[in-house]
């Protein structure tokens, strides 16, 4: 067991939850710093309650140098898992800056402290966003970026800077260089089987999982189909759906990974944790009727801006260099989503 501490910002939000408790079980010591803007500080209370253990917390923002800058120097982690930042598509094209600036500043910010605090482990939270259009629906890591939202460049530009982080070290061939993982995530959904943490979107949610949970418990009245006539098996959209805690524990992978040989001098790369291959709409609407017995009203309607048809990971070099795959299937995902909708159907309040 080791006795390594992890600071993990954004803790407090749906992942950062998931992967404190698989790191505390995992044996780290955990620091959360959380500036709760997207979150509340129950989440991380039933994270002691689910692993019998104790999470320090500390509500701040990760732009605040000084406070970010306080808490290395008295909880001397050795590894971060960076998860802070604003998610909303739609939101990032209507205030740019926000985003620019929680994301990409936040970053710099968080990485400059670490650089002065010299822990160079980082784990951070990509997005499959940043391949952009491509004419493939098999996304490999080695596609070129070109996100087409604000979220999505404010990813890819943190990518970069990462990149250009590692590189700086092998340059001057310093004797603790960064180890960089860029987990580019697919379609994280699923709650911890407890049913005590999960997703808690605020007002009415963006993402298929979250809404259809809303509508089977009768918080929504209808969901919308956002297109039949994509050229999919049954032409609505198909996305590669990953159980949260198999995301999670690909993130305690990468941080075992650092061991490796592939960043032994130093590295930064980025791998896909995604499933490899992707579910419809429509399976996702008939597999939650299956799983939970509820009817799923649903109506198909138009497209939505910006959507792609389909696409799912290449996941071969996580599971080569990290070690890791999905464990978890779409039933597992929609009975652990529903279990936690229908314990807590207000969410954490
Ligand atoms: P979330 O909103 O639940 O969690 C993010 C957490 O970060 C929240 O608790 C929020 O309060 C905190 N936060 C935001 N800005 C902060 C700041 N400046 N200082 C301190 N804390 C701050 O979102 P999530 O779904 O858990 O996503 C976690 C990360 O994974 C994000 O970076 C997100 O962009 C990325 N990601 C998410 C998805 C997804 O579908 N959920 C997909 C790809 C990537
Ligand atoms: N969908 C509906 N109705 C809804 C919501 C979604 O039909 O009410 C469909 C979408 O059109 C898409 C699929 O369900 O085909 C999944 O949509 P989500 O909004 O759940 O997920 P996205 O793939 O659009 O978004 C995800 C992440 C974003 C990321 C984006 C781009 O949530 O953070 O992938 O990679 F930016």
């Amino acid at each position: 067991m080791s006795h390594h501490t992890v600071l993990v910002t954004g803790g407090a939000g749906y992942i950062g939850s998931h992967a404190c408790v698989e790191l505390l079980n995992a044996g780290f010591n955990v620091v959360v710093v959380d500036n709760l803007s997207n979150s509340k500080v129950t989440s991380l209370n039933r994270v002691e309650a689910i692993t019998g253990k104790l999470v320090t917390f500390y509500e701040a923002d990760i732009r605040d140098k000084q406070s970010l800058s306080d808490i290395f120097s008295k909880e001397q982690p050795s590894t971060v898992i960076h998860f802070a930042g604003l998610k909303a598509v739609g939101e990032s094209c209507e205030q740019p800056h926000l985003y620019y600036h929680n994301n990409v500043f936040g970053t710099l910010v968080l990485t400059e402290v670490m650089q002065e605090h010299n822990v160079k482990q980082l784990v951070f939270s990509s997005s499959a966003t940043v391949y952009g259009i491509t004419d493939k629906t098999q996304y490999s890591e080695d596609l070129p970026i070109g996100a087409i939202n604000p979220y999505g460049r404010s990813k890819a530009m943190v990518e970069d800077i990462l990149r250009d982080l590692a590189a700086a070290d092998s340059k001057t061939k310093s004797d603790k260089p960064w180890k960089i993982a860029l987990l580019r995530y697919f379609n994280p959904i699923g709650a911890h089987e407890s049913g005590l943490i999960g997703e808690d979107p605020n007002g009415i949610p963006n993402n298929l999982m979250p809404y259809v949970a809303q509508v089977a418990i009768g918080k929504l009245p209808q969901l919308a189909v956002f297109g039949d006539d994509y050229p999919t098996k049954d032409g609505t959209g198909v996305r590669d759906y990953i159980h949260v805690i198999d995301l999670v524990k690909g993130h305690i992978s990468a941080i075992h990974a650092f061991k490796n040989t592939q960043f032994i001098s130093g590295n930064c790369k980025a791998y896909n944790l995604g499933a490899g291959h992707g579910y419809s709409v429509l399976d996702i609407i008939n597999t939650f009727e299956k799983v939970t017995g509820r009817t799923i009203n649903y109506k198909i309607s138009p497209r939505r801006d910006g959507d792609l048809a389909e696409y799912y990971a290449n996941p071969d070099l996580a599971l080569k260099e990290l070690n890791w795959k999905v464990e978890k299937t779409l039933q597992d995902m929609i009975a652990d989503t529903w279990n936690w909708q229908s314990k807590n159907p207000q969410g954490y309040q």
